[in-house]
């Protein structure tokens, strides 16, 4: 075949050839062999991994309600695509894949460097502007260097990945602008320029540069990371220890009609936020775990924190400054700091158990919801009853299991519940809240929304937590912490 027959070259009827992929020209020009494609994918495999687990570990004390939320996704995104990565791994070579051991010690560096960045800006400078546009830059570079042909699948779940990843850089880019002021950009000028210097001392992060060989310092690293398990929030969440309203106590009165209960159930969406501060301390502590078991944890984690953005949007919905309503932390404070990852894990799957029987679940939840009538809190209730049959599902794969049988871990799970007491008046009395009863503004805010009058019995409603927890169980001596969703 001559030269000039490549170029030209078509199929049947001039169908165009190799589906596609490639022309025949690139097709015969254009490829990596297998080893040089497994490394690729091995690296760009550790990079996700690591960074999952800054994603992670740094979302409990990540003040920013918005960029919590983000991390959660990014996270859930790193924990599928590094599936994907090992199985094409695997699929091309046989075991051991080393798919553990680090590709390059520099790169070890530059992520240990951005998990220990002391504050928001340099966390978000660190991943935004250095490590995720380096496995962009990895993603393109192994597209474009490997055959479309011969290493397809290669090929198609790097481009599958680089799909989502762009949504990541978008928004880590939009995190940058609203949150990073050009002082503090410049002031991180050096550090960031030392993590450039670790990616080229790697020879990039998918090592396809020749390794620069320059020395490189630790700023932020000298210490091994400790993770900080108490949850932050930003300003906008007032009185974190506010447990003056008890939302199940009305929900599950029938004397109250259902639109008002609207209210509580954007309320209780909206205080899922405390489920991903929580699992994010599990999935930290958790080691050498199959890598399932992070996938199908961040997964429900990515899950709890898109049920408190449903809540959220059910408050925008009927105009309502959620800002007023105080979210309380005291869940994932008490379980972070006072249980262990075991503990922890159990509980939420007792709760998440006790979600399922009719009269006080997530079923009963979604019936109110259809009662008010409105599209999106049946939407809403619709989606958090469908997530918590994957994850009671979630729980029975990998919390049972390690504890025994399921009446077993149910057991486990009570009895560390149990464990924390409820400090209901000792926080009055510390001064940290007044649990203050913040429903009445609410509901009057909600009724000038929805153009009624108050109904003067339900505007005096002054239920707390004090005596009854959110499981309606009266507390006892030793009270199990008040909490009725996850
Ligand atoms: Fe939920
Ligand atoms: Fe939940
Ligand atoms: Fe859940």
């Amino acid at each position: 075949m001559t030269k000039q027959s490549i170029e030209t070259y078509r199929g049947y009827a001039d169908l165009p050839p190799l589906v596609s992929l490639h022309t025949m020209r690139e097709a015969t020009t254009v490829g990596l062999s297998v080893s040089q494609s497994v490394e690729r994918l091995k690296r760009i495999h550790w990079a996700l991994k690591q960074l999952h687990k800054i994603f992670v570990a740094r979302l409990t004390s990540m003040p920013v309600y918005e960029i919590k939320m983000a991390f959660s996704l990014h996270a859930y995104y790193c924990s599928e695509h590094v599936e994907d990565f090992a199985s094409r791994v695997g699929e091309m070579r046989q075991p051991p894949h080393g798919l553990d051991v680090t590709p390059h010690a520099a790169l070890d560096q530059m992520f240990e460097e951005i998990m220990a960045a002391p504050d928001k800006e340099a966390l978000l400078l660190g991943l935004y502007e250095i490590a995720v546009p380096a496995v962009t830059r990895a993603l393109e570079h192994l597209m474009s260097d490997t055959n479309r042909l011969f290493d397809h699948a290669t090929y198609r779940i790097c481009r599958l990945t680089l799909m989502e990843w762009r949504d990541v850089q978008e928004y880590g880019d939009e995190a940058v602008r609203c949150l990073v002021s050009a002082e503090q950009k410049t002031d991180l000028q050096p550090w960031l320029a030392e993590l450039n210097a670790m990616l080229r001392a790697a020879g990039d992060l998918d090592g396809r540069e020749p390794k620069s060989g320059e020395e490189v310092h630790r700023r932020f690293s000298t210490k091994p990371f400790k993770y900080d398990p108490v949850p932050q929030r930003d300003e906008r969440f007032q009185d974190p220890y506010n447990m003056g309203v008890n939302a199940e106590a009305m929900l599950f009165d029938p004397e109250v009609e259902p639109l008002p209960k609207t209210l509580m159930l954007y309320f209780k969406r909206m205080r899922e936020i405390d489920v991903p501060e929580m699992m994010a301390s599990i999935l930290t502590e958790a080691k050498d775990k199959p890598w399932k078991y992070y996938r199908d944890m961040t997964r429900q984690l990515w899950d709890e924190a898109r049920h408190a953005m449903m809540g959220e949007t059910g408050f925008v919905s009927v105009g309502i400054d959620w800002k007023k309503i105080p979210f309380n932390f005291t869940w994932s404070l008490g379980l972070n700091t006072k249980l262990s990852a075991k503990e922890r894990h159990a509980v939420l799957y007792t709760i998440e158990q006790g979600l399922m029987p009719k009269k006080t679940g997530k079923e009963y939840e979604w019936e109110i919801a259809m009662a008010t009538t409105t599209p999106l809190t049946c939407l809403i209730q619709d989606f958090d009853w469908a997530d918590e049959v994957l994850h009671a599902r979630i729980g029975r794969e990998w919390i049972v299991p390690e504890i025994g049988t399921q009446v077993e871990a149910m057991k486990f799970g009570d009895e560390a519940w149990t464990k924390l007491l409820l400090d209901w008046e000792k926080w009055r009395e510390d001064g940290l809240t007044e649990h203050r009863n913040w429903w009445p503004e609410l509901y009057q805010d909600a009724c000038r929304s929805w153009g009624m009058e108050p109904d003067l019995k339900l505007l005096a409603y002054n239920t707390s937590y004090e005596s009854i927890r959110a499981d309606l169980k009266e507390i006892a001596v030793e009270s199990p912490f008040p909490h009725g969703t996850a």
